[in-house]
């Protein structure tokens, strides 16, 4: 059987971007004193655009042309960093995000491409409407409930307390192409690689 890669689709971060949620990630872990959340390193941040799971690596020759094709017909468009928050899970948060705001309508227009141009080599459209995030930590499987829950409500706090806790500069990135990426599951957390870079045309 061919090899088979764990595949995704993401826009990625530039460095300035990364250093702010370093800096917020910083006053989470004073929040999270108990160590139950796994904050994730800011090299592996993104925003997931499309996730395909094992795929055949030979396929990559079929899906690369598709999303480059989809993502040339965009034009660049910027983001920005906005608040802080959690899904949660049994009554606890399970994901920490950092929220994204700016061109959202840029964002699911590209989005929506992405969707129509893979959907025919066999990656179904996701029925869960799409919600933009940027994974920032993860709860520990091995944290207690209990001490889990009790972090929902300063979670909560810190973005109704302080609209923006990425108040100030470095909030805004422009999206200038798209990439298809490789997770390789490790015990100590994903490695995720670049396999693959789609540029949006120009603005
Ligand atoms: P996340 O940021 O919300 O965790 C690589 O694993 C990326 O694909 C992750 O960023 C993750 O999004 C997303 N992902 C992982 N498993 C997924 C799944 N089963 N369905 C949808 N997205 C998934």
């Amino acid at each position: 059987m061919s090899e088979t890669l764990r595949l995704f689709i993401a826009i990625q971060l530039p460095d300035p971007i990364r250093d702010s949620i370093a800096q917020v990630q910083t006053g989470l872990r004073r929040i999270d004193g108990k160590g139950l959340v796994r904050w994730t390193a800011v090299d592996s941040i993104h925003l997931t655009l499309k996730f395909l799971g094992e795929t055949p690596a030979d396929r990559r020759t079929e899906i690369e042309p598709a999303l480059c094709q989809a993502v040339a017909s965009h034009k660049s468009f910027a983001l920005a960093l906005d608040g802080v928050g959690s899904f949660i899970r049994r009554g606890a948060p399970e994901i920490v995000w950092a929220g994204v705001g700016g061109d959202l309508g840029a964002l699911h227009g590209l989005r929506d491409s992405v969707e129509q141009a893979i959907a025919p080599l066999g990656f179904p459209t996701e029925a869960r409407p799409f919600s933009p995030h940027l994974t920032i930590g993860r709860a520990r499987p091995n944290a207690a409930p209990r001490d889990l829950a009790a972090l929902r409500e300063p979670l909560e706090k810190l973005n109704s307390a302080e609209r923006r806790p990425f108040g100030g500069s470095n909030t805004d990135w422009a999206v200038n192409e798209v990439l298809l990426m490789r997770s390789d599951l490790r015990r100590e957390g994903a490695v995720y690689t670049a396999l693959a870079y789609c540029p949006l045309g120009a603005p």
